[in-house]
């Protein structure tokens, strides 16, 4: 065919607008992805305060803000920036592939998408409508006063007078109320973004090059309430690392593709940091932590590297990879960019990896099952219980030698107090590790006489050796409280016979 015969054999057939957009507001975004993304786009603007703003009324969350003190848009670049599929060559900085996210972000929980925009003195602004796209790809063009007067706030910290970018979702219908009302949604909200936006701007908080923060808006024009800043949350800030010849380098050379650091490290257990948590989920956020521009990318997960993908053993591997630029082509993202895409050869050339002191890479992976497993097992046994204090000298000494294990104990503490539930004679204070006694049994024990600080030690050990067991919280089954309900009736019958 030549030139001429191909023309005549070509038609082009664009897409059914109405449909696409039905379509692309599909694609997926979380709410809290799809905020990242357009914060993701204050920091390509050079951003040093970013605030979102959800705006509700009484029944329902009707409006969202992103407000950046950036570079903002001339015009044309505006004009530019608001088609699906802009694409602005910006360098190394941008993680923007596809020139979509602003407008998929947006339209998968609203229906109308506005712009405004202040670059040196004027400001634009123009606005996406889901009827404006399906009408053939209408776009409004908003009045410059208008823009001007969306851009003066007021925002905390923040003057757009003269740059500065207002993102705007309006009529949002893919953000459900919960059953407890606007209140507990917003606080839903705030807690997603706070781990979502903490995680994958981490870098960018910590060195304080950047600042989030968050408001809410009741639509009558109230002043803003629930104002919040975004803390850091970085995956890698543990106090002692869970094994001492950890983090370790793992260079991995991928055939065709080049070489990438990995950086393996193994939380310590028992970890109650958020930062090991993240949102309590710890056993699916093991794995790689892709960086890209200082964003983190995707925050946990193996990447078809390893088969059981949330064993929970292994939740204390965690691996940081930097990405570089020139691995762009090889390393994709989603198009919410919270994954990444690796190349086929990833899995093999990793698992071959050996860091530099010869660590294989499946060794630690064992490793950091051995030191989770390890934890299971002191959360179980733990070093042997003893009582402590409330015994006479040589009895506490006598007591620990049986007892113990000749190195470390756990003292438990045995006190006379008053029972929060009157009707018991003991109680099992496990967060204290604290066996606290009726006083009034003591009383009737001691005949009304005064006690001292060591009195009644049979009791108290043979209470302590009955309820050993109660302090590890592992047992700490519904059964066994009944049992303990019971038990400590017989004992409230028994006394009345002393
Ligand atoms: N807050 C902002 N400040 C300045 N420019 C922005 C802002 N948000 C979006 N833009 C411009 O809009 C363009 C399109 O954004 P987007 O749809 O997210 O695609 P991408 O980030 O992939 O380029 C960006 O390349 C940028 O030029
Ligand atoms: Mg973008």
């Amino acid at each position: 065919m030549d030139d001429k015969e191909l023309r005549s054999a070509r038609q082009s057939v664009p897409p059914n607008a109405e449909q696409l957009i039905n379509a692309l507001r599909q694609i997926g975004y979380s709410f809290e992805q799809a905020v990242s993304d357009l914060v993701d786009n204050c920091v390509n603007a050079k951003a040093k305060n970013v605030l979102i703003r959800l705006q509700y009324d009484d029944q329902a969350i009707v409006q969202l803000l992103v407000a950046d003190d950036g570079h903002g848009m001339t015009e044309s670049l505006l004009q530019r920036a608001m088609r699906f599929g802009a694409h602005e060559d910006i360098g190394d900085l941008s993680l923007g592939k596809f020139g979509m996210g602003m407008k998929l972000a947006s339209f998968s929980h609203a229906k109308t998408l506005s712009v405004h925009t202040v670059s040196g003195a004027s400001a634009c602004g123009r606005r996406w409508t889901v009827e404006g796209i399906s009408r053939n790809w209408l776009l409004e063009e908003i009045p410059s006063e208008e823009a001007r007067e969306a851009t003066a706030g007021p925002f905390p910290s923040m003057d757009l007078a003269r740059c500065g970018s207002v993102i705007e979702w309006s009529r949002i219908d893919r953000l459900a109320t919960s059953k407890n009302g606007v209140d507990a949604t917003l606080s839903q909200l705030f807690n997603r973004l706070r781990v979502h936006l903490g995680l994958h701007f981490h870098r960018f908080l910590e060195s304080r090059r950047l600042s989030i923060r968050l408001d809410s808006q009741h639509v009558d024009g109230s002043e803003a309430d629930r104002a919040t800043e975004i803390a850091a949350l970085n995956p890698f800030r543990y106090d002692e690392s869970g094994a001492p010849e950890f983090p370790q380098n793992f260079p991995v050379t991928i055939p065709e593709i080049g070489k990438i650091k990995a950086i393996a490290h193994i939380w310590p257990p028992n970890s109650k940091s958020p930062e090991y948590k993240l949102g309590n989920r710890a056993a699916s956020r093991q794995g790689f932590y892709f960086y890209r521009n200082d964003r983190l990318i995707q925050a946990g997960g193996w990447n078809g590297v390893v088969e059981h993908e949330t064993e929970p053993h292994t939740s204390l591997a965690r691996i940081a990879v930097d990405l570089p630029e020139s691995m762009d082509e090889h390393f994709g993202l989603n198009v919410q960019k919270s994954l990444v895409i690796v190349p086929p050869p990833f899995a093999e050339s990793m698992q071959a990896a050996t860091s530099a002191s010869g660590v294989q890479f499946s060794k630690y992976r064992s490793l950091a099952e051995r030191v989770y497993r390890k934890k299971d097992v002191r959360a179980q046994t733990d070093y042997p219980l003893v009582p402590d204090g409330a015994l006479p000298a040589e009895l506490a000494r006598r007591a620990r030698d049986v007892l113990g294990d000749g190195s470390k104990t756990r003292p438990v503490k045995i006190v006379w107090d008053e029972l929060s539930d009157p009707g018991a004679l003991f109680e099992v204070d496990r967060e204290e590790m604290c066996l606290r006694l009726d006083k009034r049994m003591r009383r009737k024990l001691l005949g009304g006489k005064r006690g001292t600080q060591t009195d009644l030690p049979v009791v108290k050990l043979l209470l302590f050796l009955l309820l050993e067991q109660d302090f590890d919280k592992a047992r700490h089954s519904a059964q066994r409280r009944k049992q303990l309900d019971a038990l400590s009736e017989l004992l409230s019958t028994a006394l009345r016979f002393e």
